[in-house]
């Protein structure tokens, strides 16, 4: 933890882990600069790689995290406690009047419970989502952060729609994420495949704890690489539990993650996406490419609704055909539920107007 960092009672803090916070952190914080709001990060070090972690603070414009906590990876229990407990140490420290949290992940969870413990106010950035499948671990951070939150910051009208169910006054501010990728994607940058190829994704725990499962959709992907070539960005979780499948590629590429520009690019130019992952299927509905997610359920349903996304079972014949037919008809115009890639200035205004 850095030692230098001169105490801002009453300041902002945002909470970050995982690779898809720190995209999502991007554009909240330049929104936050160009106010002149101050406000400090900490990173609980849920992803530590060069890949997963410190390339997008490299390449989105993010200052380096002023608290690195180190926790990385261990059971859930046990990384959420180390989080809590080292989360609670900079807030007693720091004394914010507002943390903020993004998404669904561990940290999410943790930056929440550890500040509205101490009283302090917690805003959720991504509000409102949900896939009603509690089995994901992503289900119950959500529902729980969206508890212990007091200002919900919604993507979508539905999350909205969806917290009113629950009793919850969310406020439409859009996604924060099209505000990245509105901004990101504008760069233009190239990728290194050529065309036509197909990207795949799979790492969520429903998809590789269960060895069978995960097998069955490599045999999709195997399927899907004799009509297309797949690209295959490997989340170190599923690198680390299956090495040996992987390592015999099946007549996949698979490749070390990439940064977010190139992942962006990677998605424009894809044929089609076969994912498990929630923002990839953002994405790809937004930069119109077809998508074929691997789950039972998704917490992205404005996406399967405008025909640009469908659901799958883990199936390999089944993941080959939707993935080509996918390919084949492309994504029909639809109109944009993801707000006007002016989330983060929302979200900005609102905590100056509150708590400047
Ligand atoms: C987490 C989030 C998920 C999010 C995803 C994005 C939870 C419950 N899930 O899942 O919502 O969509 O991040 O990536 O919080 N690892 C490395 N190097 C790294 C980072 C991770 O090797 O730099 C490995 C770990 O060894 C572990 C896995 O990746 O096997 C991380 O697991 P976990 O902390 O549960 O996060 P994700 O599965 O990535």
């Amino acid at each position: 933890m850095r030692e230098d960092t001169k105490k801002a009672p009453g300041g902002v803090i945002h909470v970050v882990g995982a690779r898809p916070q720190f995209i999502k952190l991007a554009p909240v914080a330049e929104a936050f600069t160009s106010l002149g709001i101050p406000f400090k990060v900490i990173h609980t070090g849920q992803h530590y790689d060069f890949a997963m972690s410190d390339v997008h603070f490299e390449t989105l414009g993010l200052a380096r995290p002023d608290f690195h906590l180190g926790i990385g990876s261990s059971s859930h229990a046990k990384q959420t406690a180390r989080m809590l407990e080292a989360i609670e140490e900079v807030l007693l420290a720091e004394k914010p009047a507002l943390v903020l949290v993004y998404g669904d992940t561990n940290s999410t969870l943790a930056g929440a419970l550890a500040a509205v413990k101490l009283g302090v106010k917690v805003g959720h950035v991504e509000a409102g989502v949900r896939s009603f499948d509690r089995s994901m671990p992503e289900e119950i951070n959500r529902v729980l952060t969206d508890r212990a939150a007091d200002h919900h910051f919604c993507p979508t009208a539905n999350a909205v729609a969806l917290l009113a169910r629950e009793g919850i006054e969310g406020v439409l501010t859009g996604d924060v994420m099209y505000d990245a990728l509105l901004k990101f994607s504008a760069l233009k940058v190239p990728q290194p495949y050529g065309r036509p190829f197909a990207l795949a994704t799979i790492h969520r725990a429903e998809n590789t704890n269960d060895r069978s499962r995960f097998l069955a959709i490599w045999e999709g992907l195997t399927l899907l690489a004799r009509d297309l070539p797949v690209i295959f960005p490997v989340h170190p979780r599923t690198g680390n539990m299956y090495p040996e499948v992987i390592s015999s590629s099946g007549g996949l590429q698979a490749i070390e993650p990439v940064s977010y520009l190139t992942m962006l690019a990677m998605v424009r130019d894809a044929s089609c996406i076969v994912t498990d992952s929630g923002g990839v299927q953002k994405e790809a509905f937004l930069l119109k490419c077809p998508c074929v997610t691997v789950r039972d359920t998704t917490e992205w349903p404005e996406t399967v609704e405008a025909g640009g996304n469908r659901l799958v079972a883990a199936e390999p014949r089944l993941i080959r055909r939707a993935a080509l037919d996918m390919a084949g008809a492309g994504v029909p115009e639809a109109q944009n539920p993801f707000g006007d890639g002016r989330a983060s200035m929302r979200v900005a205004r609102f905590v100056r107007e509150r708590f400047l």
